[in-house]
């Protein structure tokens, strides 16, 4: 596996594969790998002939108060498991070589990127949107694989690649949970012993909602009592930033479940911000 520090070396790479037929996979990170990153990697190795795997604390996605300087990073771990997963070439652009001073050009998806991550982070998915869509042209890659435990960027990343004729194919990865359902995520890192205890009610809340649903509840508002009933109960450290039913494609918000809706969930717990979400399908 090589390490790759400068964007110009990796396009370089890349041309001269994409021009011999071999076919790039790449898995956009921001590091601190665990079992849902690697998921990731493993999709993309089998599909591809080279994988790349980037590893970017990417800071114009995050937000001024947010925790950009605290984000958890384990360089050495993860070229370790980076490398045993197969990987080509692991990416870790130099600081400062992804952005110039007097950057000024900006990928939106402003119709995708409202509500939900985006009400309390404006500028979350400009970030996003921009640094991907970097990666995928500085790598041309057949396959690009994101994780459906991000299901808003996933939609707005699908969307951006469609819209702007990238030639490459967006691969979903499945959600991967820790055994007591916790979403894995770099920030569960943040939680003490009490709130990573609590913070498994997240999902076990939802479910709680899912088994409404089984039983014939269709109301959005029913279902989000039940949910909030539960968190009530068993995470009282948690503070909802939201709870939404959307349709899984548009990210529109739903009332009734009528066909299929996804709930996807924002709570702060402790110094955490953590994401899940959960199929209500017919
Ligand atoms: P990061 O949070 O490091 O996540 C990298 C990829 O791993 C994303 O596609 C994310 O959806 C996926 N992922 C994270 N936790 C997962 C889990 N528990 N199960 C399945 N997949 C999971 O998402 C980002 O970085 C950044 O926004 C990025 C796309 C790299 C742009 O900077």
């Amino acid at each position: 596996m090589q390490i790759v520090t400068s964007p110009v070396e990796l396009q370089k790479i890349c041309l001269k594969w994409r021009c011999e037929g071999i076919k790039v996979g790449i898995v956009p990170t921001m590091g601190y790998f665990h079992e849902g990153h690697k998921n990731l990697m493993r999709i993309a190795r089998e599909k591809a002939d080279k994988l790349i795997v980037s590893l970017f604390v990417n800071p114009t996605q995050f937000g001024e108060n947010e925790d950009l300087d605290a984000y958890p990073s384990n360089h050495e771990g993860d070229a370790a498991d980076a490398k045993a997963l197969g990987a080509d070439i692991l990416f870790i652009p130099e600081p400062g070589s992804m952005y110039a001073d007097d950057h000024a050009t900006w990928v939106e998806v402003p119709q995708l990127a409202q509500g939900l991550c985006s009400a309390t982070r404006p500028t979350h998915f400009r970030g996003v949107s921009t640094v991907v869509t970097k990666l995928l042209i500085l790598t041309l890659p057949e396959y690009a694989v994101f994780g459906e435990k991000d299901w808003q960027q996933l939609a707005i990343i699908r969307r951006l690649t469609r819209d702007l004729n990238l030639p490459t194919t967006i691969i979903n990865g499945p959600l991967i949970r820790e055994k007591d359902g916790l979403a894995m995520s770099s920030r569960n890192a943040y939680l003490t012993q009490e709130e990573r205890e609590q913070a498994s009610h997240i999902n076990a809340g939802i479910r709680a909602g899912a088994e409404a649903f089984e039983a014939g509840e269709r109301n959005v508002e029913k279902l989000k009592d039940v949910i909030r009933a539960h968190w009530k109960q068993h995470l009282p450290l948690g503070k909802e930033d939201y709870l939404e039913f959307i349709d899984p494609d548009s990210i529109e918000p739903v009332s009734t479940i009528t066909d299929k809706a996804r709930c996807a969930v924002a709570v702060y717990v402790g110094k955490a911000r953590l994401l899940d979400n959960w199929p209500f399908y017919l």
